[in-house]
Order: structure tokens, then C-alpha cells, then sequence
């Protein structure tokens, strides 16, 4: 929570005139997205001191349905109306069109984002409308392997650099990010930590992507890494932690979405028999 507060504090105050990044000087390395592209990008929003502001990202999975992480909404499970949904936008809080919660479901083993399952299903009160800009992105199989010869990206408003807001008027970023063998992400981890080699930090339900000044950071939490499989995009994680942004060793760390797909069909297309093919 304290990362997400930190991200919001700078829209509430008086802005000072912030000066547009360099070229070069990107988000942890991405640039601006185009408008349309990535149409399963959402806001996840609470509201502070009257304004419904970005805590998380998250990604559209069915007319119904979003996928988050669960650390952006531990704090009021069951509260659904301390929460508002925006479809995707390309600047943040131009033309705010909010729509409301039914349910949030977190992930009965969440239990801290270290420790995996960071993972939540927010219903919205009302289908969306499909449209050119809004759109679902799909969820790989559960035998989905990402490998990291394959094109991902990781989209979001979050900082551009640890402890380094994203400047007015918040324009969704997106960066390309190489994805990391989880073994060797594992000892990425523990360069420099105490923790003995043989105790796993990244747990295999984690998904490790990134490399220095490549990452996403604060307040992309929630949001998707979409990998492109044949020429279709699917959701391979959800943001979750890192220890800092970017930093050597230190690659972001993603729920990894086929660890839980099961898990996430039982609720968005509960009447579908279980697929039939094996993999
Ligand atoms: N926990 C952060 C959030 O709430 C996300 C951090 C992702 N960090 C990273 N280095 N990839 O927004």
C-alpha cells in the first residue's frame, strides 16, 4: 500500500511544473504507448481526500471481469465501493468514465506478494461494451510456456524510475522486457542478499522479466505482461514486486498467470466443460 500512496501523493498537491523526461530518460527504460494499443489496460482507482485516484494497474479479461494483484486491494476485500474501474485511457484522468465493483476475490493462499498468489478478480457491476479500444486479452493455456525468445511487453502509469513519479498528463507507458529463466532469476535474487541459496526466493509461480533500466515499477502493480504467442498476445503475468526499479539483479517479479489460470476460469467462464486438450 505504501507504494501506491506514494505514486498518488503527487496528484493531490499543487503540482509543480514537471519537466517532460528527456528522450532516453524513460519509464525504467519504455516509452508512450500508442493510443489503442494495449486495449486491456485498466486503472484500478480509490478514493482519497474526493478523488478517485490510480493505486494499480490491471487488465481486462472478459466483458465482466478484471485481473489485478492482490496486494492493491488487500486492505477492503470486502468493500467493493472503495474501488472504481477505468477501461483504458491514454492519459490518466482525461474524461474519467468509472465503473463501479460487484465482488473482489482474492486468492485464498494470498497471503504477502513475497510469498506468491498476488493475485485478485475484481466483477464489474455491468458488462463493457467492446469496442476498438476496449478489449479482453486472452489467458494462455495452463501447458502455455513463456520463453525468453518471445516478445513481451508491460504496460502501465507507474514511476519511471524507483521513487521517480510519472509526470502530468500520465501518459500509459509500455516497455519491451526480456523474460528470465526462473532458475536464473532465483540466483539474480540472491546476488548480494543473505538469504542462503538454498532457500527460493522467486517461487515458481513467479514470473521474472526485466533487466537494468528495463522494468516496470510502482504503480504498474496489477497491470499485464502480455507475451505474443503465434500472432495473438496473451497475459503471461501480473505485476507484482521487485526491489526497487531496474536495479542490477533485481528483475520485476510477476504473478505467473498459468500457475493460476485454473483457478481464474472457475470464475469467468464457470459453465465451460474443462478443456479437453492435454498439453
Ligand atoms: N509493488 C509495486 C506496486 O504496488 C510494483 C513493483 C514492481 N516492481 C518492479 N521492480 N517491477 O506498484
Amino acid at each position: 500500500m505504501i507504494c501506491l500512496l506514494l505514486l498518488t501523493l503527487p496528484l493531490l498537491g499543487n503540482s509543480v511544473p514537471v519537466i517532460q523526461g528527456k528522450k532516453g530518460a524513460k519509464i525504467v527504460g519504455g516509452n508512450e504507448a500508442k493510443e489503442g494499443e494495449w486495449p486491456w489496460q485498466v486503472s484500478l482507482r480509490a478514493k482519497f481526500g474526493g478523488y478517485w485516484i490510480h493505486i494499480c494497474g490491471g487488465s481486462l479479461i472478459h466483458p465482466s471481469w478484471i485481473l489485478t494483484a492482490a496486494h492493491c486491494v488487500e486492505s477492503a476485500q470486502m468493500d467493493t465501493s472503495r474501488y472504481m474501474i477505468q477501461l483504458r485511457q491514454q492519459n490518466l484522468y482525461e474524461d474519467d468514465e468509472l465503473v463501479p465493483l460487484e465482488k473482489i476475490i482474492i486468492h485464498p493462499e494470498y497471503d504477502h506478494y513475497m510469498a506468491g498468489s498476488d493475485l485478485a478478480l475484481l466483477k464489474l457491476q455491468c458488462p463493457v461494451q467492446l469496442t476498438n479500444t476496449i478489449q479482453t486479452i486472452t489467458l494462455p493455456e495452463v501447458s502455455q510456456i513463456f520463453t525468453p525468445d518471445m516478445e513481451c511487453w508491460v504496460t502501465g502509469w507507474g514511476n519511471i524510475k524507483t521513487g521517480v513519479h510519472l509526470p502530468p498528463p500520465y501518459t500509459l507507458r509500455q516497455v519491451q522486457v526480456p523474460l528470465l529463466d526462473a532458475q536464473k532469476c532465483d540466483e539474480e535474487y540472491h546476488v548480494g542478499a543473505y538469504t542462503s541459496s538454498s532457500v527460493k526466493i522467486i517461487t515458481d509461480d513467479m514470473l521474472c522479466a526485466g533487466k537494468p533500466n528495463v522494468d516496470s515499477c510502482q504503480g504498474d502493480s496489477g497491470g499485464p505482461l502480455v507475451c505474443k504467442v503465434g500472432d495473438s498476445w496473451k497475459q503471461a503475468g501480473v505485476v507484482s514486486w521487485g526491489l526497487g526499479c531496474g536495479l542490477p539483479h533485481r528483475p520485476g517479479i510477476y504473478t505467473r498467470v498459468t500457475s493460476y489460470v485454473d483457478w481464474i476460469n472457475k470464475y469467468i467462464s464457470p459453465c465451460s466443460s474443462a478443456n479437453p486438450a492435454r498439453g
